[in-house]
């Protein structure tokens, strides 16, 4: 054969086996029985050993990779994966509706969907060809998991258009896979995963894609993160067009024009769990439109034109059978209730976290006592109500220790806390959960540090503070329970990585009082390096909008600790970056524009500019851009059939614009 003919041979395969894969595995329809598909594979793989040219990626032969990763890359997303605010009853849902509608008017429609309970995954496709894809991580940067995913059956390694864009969905195992996953498991003594979603989640981390690919994930696509040039208006025309073109959308979504509606749906769609082939943890509820959807927008975390009703949480009875008191990173001890394993919401639990004493007391625990516990948004443990009929009279009230439980020196109860606290900065307990803290996801980020590692570092006195983990040595680690040379090199490489990170993670990671991982991102941006930030004054901090006097004092008070200051310079002589490398800030003195300083508000449609766009660009030029209208609102930009906000603007006299005036200012 030529090449020319094994080119157009390997074209008709190509779309053969696609369109018997797309039957079989998003239609749930086969039209040819599974030996057929067999001899066409079997056929392309020989045709492709002959002529290896013909192996591109999108060959239907190239969805279980040969080559097991060493670790994976990590994927900055371009548009972030956030998430959903929660609703738990009726009353939240109307909340909803009612907030929707103030922003927007009355002329809503909604999609009703399932929330499927799999993992966020990302898939971006250049010119109808998949090229990439990636986990949530942390909303902003995720791990590139291109090759597992390309396992999965029901991903389109090429669409049935040239579109460019990026696909978000939930990958996720269905239950009859799982069920045959864990059998298998305990066949060969392997630890059986807890539910379907943690199968699924161990299975899309696999280094080895072979692996992967004999776990059986499917998917299910629910939107398209940036519709660039896709021409979609509502958020149902994107799901068609992702069906269109190949992908596996889940059919059990509706469109609303009530809120009644939209509750009466629930109710159905809720009676329908238990017989799907796969888990659901809520049901999704999405503005329709997607110009209303830009104009509500997000908050730091999650869409204002969205939100997750989830179902009620499962409730079971069990034995608390002992108190176990933890001293934590600030040194506040907690109280966990040590409960007889029960099975809740998928998995089983055998501790809960009472928080403090005065808890303990309003729910009158006591030893012995037959508690119910469920899950608080089907994720932590807690324990509901005590059974007080249950009582034999052999249960022991529970009182807090007076001395720390880890370093024995005496707890205080600081005025206006609940919580009673070990205030010995010696404590080693405090000192292990401060390193746990310091490698975490939001802190430092190093993979393979988890707290199991740290622990055991800590124990065998390897690390004492933040600076001894850039000391570690590969003997020193390889030495540890558990650690494989592939393992220790691994580490080695995410410890080394982790000294580029931008100066938030480190401040935050250093544990400063008061200073979470928002108010890091703050201070770095505004003071650039830690050196200046160490000489920053109490007034220079709360000169800051969105630091107050307590998290001022906690920054000075950190950094005049002759301790801190010699540990900063520990870390920077290790090679620990202490700069911020995120954007810079525009400082409103340091711009000329008119909209420098102002509280800008956009509304309605606009044509030339996407809304991020037009965020962005005002931000660069000084100005801050808000939600909704009110007195402290300098200028309303108003897009076509702007509605709501634009009537309230003329009602307070707020300057307004259209966007082409916008537009000119931008582009000064
Ligand atoms: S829309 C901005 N639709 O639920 C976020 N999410 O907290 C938009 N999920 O991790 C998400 N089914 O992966 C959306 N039909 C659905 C979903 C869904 C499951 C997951 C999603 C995210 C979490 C939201």
């Amino acid at each position: 054969m030529d090449k020319q003919s094994a080119n157009k041979l390997a074209r008709e395969l190509h779309e053969l086996i696609n369109t018997y894969n797309y039957e079989y595995n998003v239609l749930d329809k086969p039209s040819v029985p599974d030996s057929e598909y067999d001899r066409l594979m079997q056929e392309l793989l020989k045709l492709e050993e002959a002529f290896p040219e013909l192996k591109t990626s999108d060959s239907p032969t190239q969805r279980v990779g040969g080559t097991v990763l060493a670790a994976f890359q990590k994927v900055v997303h371009k548009t972030p994966m956030l998430s959903l605010g929660n609703a738990f009853n009726e009353a939240d849902l109307r909340d909803f509706d009612r907030r929707v509608k103030q922003s927007v008017g009355d002329d809503v429609q909604y999609v009703v969907e399932l929330k499927i309970d799999g993992l966020a995954v990302s898939l971006r496709y250049e010119n109808g060809l998949f090229v990439q894809g990636a986990t949530r991580g942390d909303g902003t940067t995720g791990e590139d998991i291109t090759e597992n995913l390309k396992t999965i059956r029901s991903i389109p390694l090429r669409l049935k258009k040239e579109l460019s864009f990026e696909v978000r969905g939930e990958a996720f195992m269905p239950k009859k896979s799982f069920e045959k996953l864990n059998e298998l498991r305990l066949q060969l003594e392997e630890e059986p995963f807890a539910n379907p979603r943690n199968a699924a989640a161990g299975s899309i981390r696999q280094l080895d894609p072979k692996i992967a690919a004999k776990r059986n994930l499917d998917i299910f696509v629910y939107s398209i993160a940036d519709l660039g040039g896709t021409g979609v208006e509502k958020h149902s025309e994107a799901l068609d067009l992702l069906e269109e073109v190949g992908f596996k959308t889940n059919q059990e979504r509706r469109k609303c024009e009530t809120i009644e509606e939209v509750l009466t749906i629930i109710e159905d769609l809720q009676e329908k769990r238990a017989n799907l082939s796969y888990d659901i943890d809520g049901i999704v509820i999405k503005v329709d439109s997607l110009a209303q959807q830009e104009e509500l927008g997000f908050t730091a975390k999650s869409p204002r034109w969205a939100i997750a009703y989830k179902f009620p949480a499962e409730e079971v009875m069990t034995k608390l059978v002992d108190i176990e008191l933890s001293v934590g990173r600030t040194g506040v001890i907690t109280p966990t209730a040590l409960l007889e394993p029960v099975r809740v919401a998928g998995t089983t639990v055998q501790r809960a976290s009472l928080h403090n004493e005065d808890l303990i007391r309003e729910k009158d625990i006591k030893i012995g006592d037959t508690v119910v516990v469920k899950k608080a948004g089907d994720i932590i443990p807690e324990v509901v109500n005590v059974l007080i009929d249950l009582r034999t009279g052999e249960e022991q009230t529970f009182s807090m220790p007076t001395h720390c439980p880890a370093c024995e020196s005496e707890l205080v109860r600081i005025e206006g806390e609940v919580a009673l606290r070990c205030i010995n900065p010696q404590c080693p307990a405090q000192i292990k959960e401060g390193l746990i803290h310091f490698v975490s996801r939001n802190a430092m980020n190093i993979d393979g540090l988890g707290e199991r590692v740290v622990a055991q570092l800590f124990q065998e006195g390897l690390i004492k503070d933040v600076a001894d983990l850039y000391r570690l040595t590969r003997d020193q680690l390889l030495e540890l329970e558990r650690m494989g040379e592939k393992s220790t090199d691994n580490l080695l490489n995410a410890i080394v990585q982790s000294k580029e990170n931008s100066l938030e993670r480190l401040l935050f990671g250093l544990g400063i009082r008061h200073v979470g991982a928002k108010a890091a991102k703050t201070l770095a941006q505004e003071f650039e390096t830690i050196e200046i930030l160490q000489q920053a004054t109490k007034d220079e901090l709360i000169a800051i909008n969105e630091i107050g006097d307590k998290m001022a004092d906690a920054v000075v008070t950190y950094f005049d600790n002759p301790d801190v200051q010699y540990l900063v310079n520990e870390l920077k002589s290790l090679g620990v970056n202490t700069t911020y490398k995120g954007p810079k800030l525009i400082r409103v003195e340091d711009s000329d524009s008119y909209l420098a300083g102002k509280t800008v508000v956009l509304t309605g449609k606009l044509e030339q500019l996407s809304r991020n766009e037009a965020k962005e660009g005002i931000e660069a030029l000084g100005g801050k851009v808000t939600g909704s209208v009110s007195k402290s609102t300098d200028l309303v930009v108003a897009g076509e059939s702007a509605g709501s906000k634009l009537k309230k603007a003329q009602e307070l006299n707020i300057e307004i614009w259209d966007e082409a005036r916008l537009f000119d200012e931008l582009n000064k």
